[in-house]
């Protein structure tokens, strides 16, 4: 074998909160995570030439490509001697978008060296990887229903959450995730999210209580104009239906979760009018 593809399915947020600043810049979090099955393809096949070649759509597929420092990542934390890599990525999950793209595709790389080259290795090794790489790359590692905490590497998998049909929409613009960041430093948060609450509800495996948990503090210290294209899509999703809605992560996308199959489809096309990087998708 010398080829492997695996899906790298985007992430949303149920709930986000950040509890302090740390003295190494980062901020520690408390974050329930969940995989949706909106996915990119990564497939990374051996190669006889040296180096790492990266075809990532528009992308560029150097160094600044997290599936590229995924790969390095590997072979300087096994100490398996570096080999030619082909790194094909089909993308379909948005980019700056706050569903970790990026760092799903870099978890699939790490997958799929595994597979290729270390099958002996234990998914726990490829998450310690991967907290090199970026800080959502260990959730995207493992997947499923998490609570996500310090900087994001402290993984707690949790029964997996009441299934919803989602439409995530992104605007047509980008938030930087560090001047989020350094905002909700500069701003007191005042309206948390019910971390506990949702655990509990998910663990209970109550649709109801999930959906009245969903929360994201980041929403507050967005930009006016960021505001309120976020709010504009969040009304419209609860308008049309949705049992819970607001952003993921640093944003700026914005998703809906659905009971139903059908209101889902009407919320994806309405807004598929007015923003092109709409999707229907669901939890994995
Ligand atoms: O770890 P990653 O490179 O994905 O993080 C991107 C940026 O997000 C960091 O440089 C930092 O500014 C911010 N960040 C943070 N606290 C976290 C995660 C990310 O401040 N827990």
């Amino acid at each position: 074998m010398n080829t492997v593809t695996l899906p790298a399915y985007a992430k949303l947020n149920l709930t986000l909160d950040i509890l302090g600043k740390r003295a190494d810049g980062y901020h520690e979090l408390a974050t329930v995570m969940q995989s949706v099955t909106l996915h990119d393809d990564v497939t990374v096949t051996l190669t006889e030439c040296s180096g790492i070649v990266c075809r990532c759509g528009t992308l560029p597929g150097d160094e600044s490509n997290l599936a590229v420092r995924a790969a390095k990542a590997f072979f300087a934390g096994t100490g398996i001697a570096p080999r030619g890599l082909a790194i094909d990525v089909e993308k379909r999950i948005p980019t700056q978008a706050g569903m970790a793209g990026g760092s799903s595709d870099a978890a699939a790389v790490l997958h799929a060296l595994r597979a290729l080259l270390a099958p002996g290795m234990t998914v726990q090794e490829l998450e310690t990887l991967g907290e090199q790489v970026g800080s959502d790359v260990p959730y995207c590692v493992r997947g499923g229903t998490a609570l996500a905490e310090g900087r994001g590497e402290k993984l707690t998998t949790l029964k997996a959450a009441p299934r919803f049909h989602v439409v995530v929409c992104k605007p047509d613009f980008s938030v930087s995730t560090p001047v989020l960041f350094r905002r909700s430093d500069a701003s007191e948060i005042t309206d948390r999210p019910d971390t506990a609450g949702m655990l509990d509800a998910i663990e209970a495996g109550d649709a109801s209580g999930v959906a009245a948990r969903v929360f994201n503090v980041f929403e507050a210290v967005l930009a006016q104009a960021e505001q309120k294209a976020v709010f504009s899509i969040r009304e419209t999703l609860l308008a049309l239906g949705a049992s819970a809605a607001a952003m993921t992560g640093s944003g700026p996308t914005v998703f809906g979760l659905f009971t139903g199959l059908h209101q889902a489809q009407l919320a994806y096309h309405h807004l598929k009018r007015s923003y092109q990087q709409t999707f229907l998708s669901e939890f994995v």
